[in-house]
């Protein structure tokens, strides 16, 4: 497995793929690996001769310092897991690379960037746009690969892709869980065994409103309500959002569902008793569909 920092070498060694033939996936990271990341590893592989893994802590999508300070960055861990994975090259730059010379253009999406995690933290989707942007330029994949589990994210690159004309597909892949129906994610590293424990919620609010949306439940508002229930029963979690949204152009649904809706979930859980205590956001969400429309996806 190659390792590489510098976009000019990661630049020749596309040239070389290219010319060999062989076809590349990309799936951009910022370290801190666990099974979610690597389920996305496996979808590349199956349709590429070559996996490529980023793994930067990209600095312009944080808005705010104690968060960067604080995301988990395990180097050495990260390359033997990838390493495992049968990855191929590694690409892990540092900041200076990918903004050198205190860099000044941005990639700025329009109005799928807004809503939900675009609402509660300001910059956050012109800093993943703008890097996942340069990674793609760097790397010129065939396809890169992105969880589900950041469905906002999803929709915002495929969107740039499509806009800024880049030639790569843009695949999604279904959201991995713990046991408990804990959402993998690089941020439980920082929750405290409390927190741990009662980030659980998210996922039971989501099997909530998706059970009583089978059940024929299609009020919005009374679907809310459940998931806003079920959160409460967790102490320490605050919700930073609970929303409806139309999956494609994720406007608000309409107060009686008619077509899927995605659910769309932010919880800060906070760990330890102290009202100041850190905080650790996390997010989840579940696509409801209706009946009919399941019963064609499932066949
Ligand atoms: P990161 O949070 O490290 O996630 C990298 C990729 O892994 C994203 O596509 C994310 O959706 C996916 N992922 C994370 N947890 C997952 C899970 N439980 N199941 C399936 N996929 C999961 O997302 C980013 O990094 C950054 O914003 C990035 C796109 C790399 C740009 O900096």
């Amino acid at each position: 497995m190659r390792v590489l920092t510098t976009v000019a070498e990661l630049q020749a060694l596309a040239d070389a793929e290219h010319a060999a033939g062989r076809r590349v996936a990309l799936v951009p990271t910022m370290g801190a690996l666990h099974a979610g990341h690597l389920s996305l590893v496996e979808v590349a592989r199956a349709r590429v001769d070559r996996v490529w893994v980023s793994t930067f802590v990209n600095p312009t999508q944080f808005d705010d310092p104690a968060d960067l300070a604080r995301y988990p960055r395990t180097p050495e861990r990260d390359l033997r897991a990838c390493r495992e994975a049968g990855v191929d090259l590694v690409f892990a730059p540092s900041a200076a690379e990918l903004y050198p010379d205190a860099a000044d253009t941005w990639v700025e999406v329009g109005a799928l960037a807004r809503p939900l995690c675009g609402r509660t933290r300001p910059g956050h989707f012109r800093g993943v746009a703008t890097v996942v942007a340069k990674l793609l330029l760097a790397a010129r994949p065939r396809l890169a690969v992105f969880g589900e589990k950041d469905f906002q994210q999803l929709a915002v690159i495929r969107r740039m892709v499509r806009d800024l004309l880049l030639d790569v597909e843009i695949v999604g892949a279904p959201i991995v869980r713990e046991p408990d129906g804990l959402a993998l994610s690089s941020r439980n590293q920082n929750l405290c065994p409390e927190s741990r424990a009662q980030a659980v919620v998210l996922c039971r609010a989501l099997d909530r409103a998706e059970a009583e949306h089978r059940a024929g439940e299609t009020d919005a508002g009374r679907l809310l309500a459940g998931v806003r229930q079920e959160i409460a029963k967790a102490s320490r979690a605050e919700i930073d959002y609970a929303e409806l949204r139309d999956p494609v152009a994720l406007e608000p649904s309409p107060p009686r569902l008619r077509g899927p809706a995605l659910l769309a979930l932010a919880v800060f859980f906070r760990c330890g008793a102290a009202p100041d205590a850190p905080r650790v956001r996390l997010i989840d969400n579940r696509v409801l569909r209706p009946r009919r429309e399941r019963a064609r996806r499932e066949g």
